[in-house]
Order: structure tokens, then C-alpha cells, then sequence
């Protein structure tokens, strides 16, 4: 079984405890659609996590921040990749150009994985489920378009759903187990791990086994990731965020 993973955003405390449960859940292979850091408090640590343990880590939008210095963020997520940088930087090694290397897209048999989407794997969000216009047409150029993929796996917009021909599922807890019929394909969002924003605090991530397709919610300690954002000097935000889910 596979795990996908998205948006960790050096959140040690909640890349932790999915691992732990992906260990429970028998994960194999960890495939991660990027933004591994940014944001969060522990940039080295959640560096080195992906570095050792992840199949895939794509360049996620705070990737590329990081290695080019470009980009359109708000003051504090651009105070936060700076920040980061430094750290990085400091902790010397092949961090930095490991990141570098990161890959905009990965294929995987009939998956396809990216961090923002089909049109832009790197930037562009798909929008929430409020908009399932948006989905309707990623589908159909995926089935135009990409013909020999199934599923495309997406992160950046922190918020999961599945969207298929048959429409779009938002997973919730008491049905979060969905399978695409055989010449079906789906768009899966697989939310954040590290900074979910759909006012669920938990860590969110998907795992598939092939066949089954799994959303999964699991709490973590988010104080002690508060703690140490507002300890680090980041801007209070990030630690207020992390505890409303937004
Ligand atoms: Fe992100």
C-alpha cells in the first residue's frame, strides 16, 4: 500500500504521527506532491524525513521559492521561506540542492502526481468542491488529454475531495473509502499534512492500495507546533491557523 502525502510544511509533530499510522496501516512506499517545507517550525528535520523516506518528493510552490527566491507570497510566507532558508543553509549538507533536483511531475504506473494541478503542476489550485465546474472540466481533459492515466493525485490546496465523472465527494468520517470504476478517472486532492485548511485541524492524507482509495484524518500535537512557531519568531498566524484549520 501506498501512502500520498502533500503539504507537510515542516510540521514535525504531524509528519510524525502519519508516519506512525502509515507504519500501523502496513505503508510500503511514500509518494509526497511537494511543499515539504515553508510555514513550519522544523524545516531541517521534515527536510531530512522526505529526503530518506520518500519514493517521490515533487517540487511543491515553496520548493520553489526556496531554490529560485521568486515568488508571489503574502508577507508571512514570505518571511517564513526566508527563514527557512537560513536554516537550511546553516544546517549545511545537500539540503538545498536535493531540493533543487525536485521534479515538477512524477508518473507511477497509471498514476499521475503532481502538487498544484494538471494545467500547472507547480501553481495553479484547483479550487474547493464549492466549484465543481472546475472538476468537471479537470476531468475531462484528463480523459482527453491524459489518456494513459487513471488517477491524478494533487496537493497544494490543503483541502481534500475526490472528483470524478460522477461527480465531486468531499471525505468525511464515516465514508472516506471510495473506488474508481475500471475507465473512470478521478482528480484526488489529498489535503495537507501539515497545515490543513478545511477547519478540520487533523493532518490529512490518502493511501491506495490499487484498488481502494483511502482519506484519512489523524490529530497530532498541534501546541507543540505552536509552540515552537511563535518561539521561532514567525508570525503568530501560522501558529493561529494551524489550530482553527485554516
Ligand atoms: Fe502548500
Amino acid at each position: 500500500m501506498i501512502a500520498i502525502v502533500s503539504d507537510l510544511h515542516s510540521n514535525l509533530e504531524a509528519v510524525t504521527a502519519v508516519m506512525a499510522e502509515c507504519d500501523r496501516l502496513g505503508v510500503t512506499e511514500y509518494l509526497c506532491l511537494g511543499d515539504v517545507i515553508g510555514y513550519g517550525p522544523d524545516p531541517v528535520a521534515v527536510a531530512k524525513i522526505a529526503q530518506t523516506r520518500f519514493a517521490v518528493s515533487l517540487m511543491g510552490n515553496h520548493e520553489e521559492a526556496l531554490v529560485t527566491g521568486k515568488h508571489r507570497f503574502n508577507p508571512h510566507a514570505a518571511q517564513a521561506i526566508d527563514w527557512t532558508r537560513r536554516c537550511l543553509t546553516a544546517a549545511g549538507g545537500d539540503i538545498i540542492p536535493w531540493f533543487k533536483e525536485r521534479k515538477t511531475f512524477a508518473l507511477r504506473g497509471r498514476l499521475l502526481l503532481v502538487h498544484g494541478s494538471i494545467y500547472d503542476p507547480v501553481h495553479d489550485y484547483v479550487d474547493e468542491p464549492e466549484n465543481p465546474i472546475e472538476a468537471e472540466a479537470m476531468i475531462s481533459t484528463l480523459s482527453s488529454d491524459f489518456s494513459g492515466f487513471d488517477i491524478c493525485f494533487a496537493g497544494h490546496n490543503h483541502t481534500p475531495f475526490l472528483a470524478t465523472t460522477m461527480g465531486v465527494m468531499v471525505p468525511h468520517d464515516a465514508h472516506r473509502t471510495f473506488r474508481v470504476p475500471k475507465g473512470h478517472k478521478a482528480y484526488v486532492c489529498v489535503g495537507s499534512v501539515g497545515q490543513p485548511r478545511d477547519r478540520d485541524v487533523r493532518s490529512s492524507f490518502a493511501t491506495f492500495d490499487g484498488e481502494a482509495l483511502t482519506f484519512h484524518r489523524l490529530a497530532y500535537d498541534v501546541a507543540t507546533t505552536q509552540a515552537k512557531i511563535r518561539a521561532a519568531g514567525l508570525n503568530g498566524f501560522l501558529a493561529e491557523r494551524l489550530g482553527e484549520g485554516i
